[in-house]
């Protein structure tokens, strides 16, 4: 596995990330969003992407205040570490790092939650279908940054 990033105005590897995210979608009916939107915050945000033999395993899109705009898994690679080390990346670079979440989207609640997130607040009708959003919020210390920076490899 190789990590690689996509700084603002790169668009290495957005298309590969785009079917990553569809796969999602079709199978699981989560990261919902149009091409157009997720072109855009792909070129004007930092992707982080953990490639497997060049393909795209798992990627996430970082706003530069810490928010994730996505966090996508393989299907394939669930349950590698993957998803933990994107948060943690998240976490090393920013003081807070947020996110919303579907309120069905049990797994990813329980896998924030078992990251250390708190829910801030909810969210009615964020969705396009109407459905409720949760924001959820992690903080860390300088502490924690300097030694989870200490950790990652190819640090930003
Ligand atoms: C949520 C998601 C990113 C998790 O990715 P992942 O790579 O499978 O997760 P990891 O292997 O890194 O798991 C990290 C930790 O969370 C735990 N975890 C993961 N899912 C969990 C769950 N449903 N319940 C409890 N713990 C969970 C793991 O056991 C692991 O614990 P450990 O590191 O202490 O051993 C992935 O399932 C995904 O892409 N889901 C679809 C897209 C999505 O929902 N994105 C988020 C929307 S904002």
């Amino acid at each position: 596995m190789e990590y690689t990033k996509a700084p603002p105005h790169e668009s290495s590897y957005v298309d590969e990330a785009w079917r990553v995210k569809e796969a999602i979608r079709e199978r699981e009916g989560y990261l919902q969003q149009t091409y157009e939107f997720f072109h855009d915050s792909y070129e004007n945000n930092t992707a982080h992407l953990h490639l497997d033999d060049g393909s795209v395993a798992a990627f996430s899109v970082v706003r530069n205040d810490g928010y994730l705009l996505f966090l996508g898994v393989d299907p394939e690679h669930r349950g590698e570490g993957l998803g933990r080390e994107l948060v943690e990346r998240a976490l090393s670079n920013h003081s807070k790092v947020s996110c919303h979440t579907r309120e069905s989207n049990e797994n990813a609640l329980e896998f924030y939650r078992h990251l250390g997130f708190k829910r801030e607040r909810e969210v009615e009708s964020y969705y396009r279908n109407g459905e409720t959003a949760y924001f959820l919020v992690k903080r860390t210390e300088p502490s924690l940054r300097n030694k989870l920076s200490g950790v990652l490899k190819n640090e930003d």
